[in-house]
C-alpha cells in the first residue's frame, strides 16, 4: 500500500500521464473493435485518471485501489465515479463488468504468482461473458535503473528518487522527502517483473482466451515500455 505522502508525490509529479496515454489508446482500441462496454472496473485505479476518461466517453466506470490516499485523490478528481478501497487479490464485487482494466504496472505490485492467479480467477468470475480484461505488466527489456535525482515538490520540500533492480526480476523505487536538509519521509515501492508467457499460460488455465500480448495496445501505435495483454471471456 502506498503511504499518503507517496500518493501526493505521485499526483504532483505528473505520473498521471501514463493513464492519460493508455486511456486515449484504449478508446481507439475499443472503437476499432466496434465494441462499447456498458460498464468498466479499473483495478489499482490510482488517482482515477483512466476511470475519468472512460466515464467521459459514456462508460459507467468504477475504480478500486489498495491505497486510501490514491482513492481520496480519485474522489476529489471526480465525485460521480464510485471508488472503493480494497485489495484486488481478495476483491470480488457482486456486480459483473463488461471491461476490467489493471494498468500502470499495478499487477507488478503483486509479487507472488499464486496471488496474481487469484486475481485472474476473481476477474474471470465478475467479468461478463464476451467481456475483456485488459492489463499491462512490466517488460523486462524496458526496465532501467536511474541515478538518484531530485525535484522540488513545493517551496522548501524536495523529493529524491532512485530506481534500482535489487534482485533478478525485482524493481525498487526509493523516494525520500526532505524539508530543507531534514529527511522527513522515506518509502520503497517494490515490484516484481513477471514473465509474459507464464502470465498468458495462467490466464488460459483460468479460462480466458488471450487475444493479444504485445509491446503495444494498438497495432499502429508506438511501442510502450510494458506488455499489453488483452484477455477475453
Ligand atoms: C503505479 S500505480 C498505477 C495507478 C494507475 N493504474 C495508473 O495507471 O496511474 C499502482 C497502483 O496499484 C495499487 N495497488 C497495489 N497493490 C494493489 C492491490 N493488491 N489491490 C489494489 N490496488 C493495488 C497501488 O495502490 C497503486 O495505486
Amino acid at each position: 500500500m502506498y503511504s499518503d505522502v507517496f500518493c501526493k508525490v505521485y499526483n504532483t509529479f505528473g505520473w498521471n500521464y501514463y493513464p492519460e496515454i493508455f486511456g486515449e489508446q484504449l478508446l481507439v482500441f475499443l472503437e476499432r473493435k466496434g465494441w462499447k462496454p456498458k460498464n468498466a472496473l479499473d483495478l489499482g485505479c490510482g488517482t482515477g485518471v483512466l476511470c475519468e476518461i472512460l466515464h467521459e466517453s459514456g462508460i459507467a466506470a468504477a475504480g478500486m485501489d489498495f491505497s486510501s490516499g490514491m482513492i481520496t485523490i480519485a474522489r476529489e478528481r471526480n465525485s460521480q465515479i464510485p471508488y472503493e478501497v480494497g485489495d484486488m487479490v481478495t476483491y470480488r464485487p457482486e456486480k459483473c463488468y463488461d471491461l476490467v482494466t489493471c494498468t500502470g504496472d499495478a499487477l507488478n505490485h503483486i509479487r507472488e504468482l499464486n496471488r496474481v492467479e487469484q486475481i485472474f480467477r476473481n476477474v474471470y468470475g465478475y467479468l461478463a461473458g464476451g467481456g475483456y480484461f485488459i492489463f499491462d505488466i512490466l517488460n523486462r527489456n524496458e526496465v532501467s535503473t536511474s541515478e538518484p535525482f531530485e525535484m522540488e515538490m513545493e517551496e522548501g520540500l524536495r523529493v529524491w528518487f532512485q530506481m534500482t533492480t535489487p534482485g533478478e526480476n525485482e524493481v525498487n523505487l526509493k523516494i525520500r522527502v526532505f524539508r530543507g536538509d531534514v529527511l522527513e519521509f522515506e518509502e520503497n515501492i517494490r515490484e516484481t517483473v513477471h514473465d509474459p508467457e507464464e502470465i498468458c499460460a495462467m490466464l488460459k488455465q483460468v479460462g480466458f482466451k488471450v487475444e493479444q500480448c504485445a509491446d503495444r495496445l494498438l497495432d499502429d501505435g508506438g511501442h510502450g515500455t510494458t506488455w499489453f495483454v488483452v484477455a477475453a471471456k
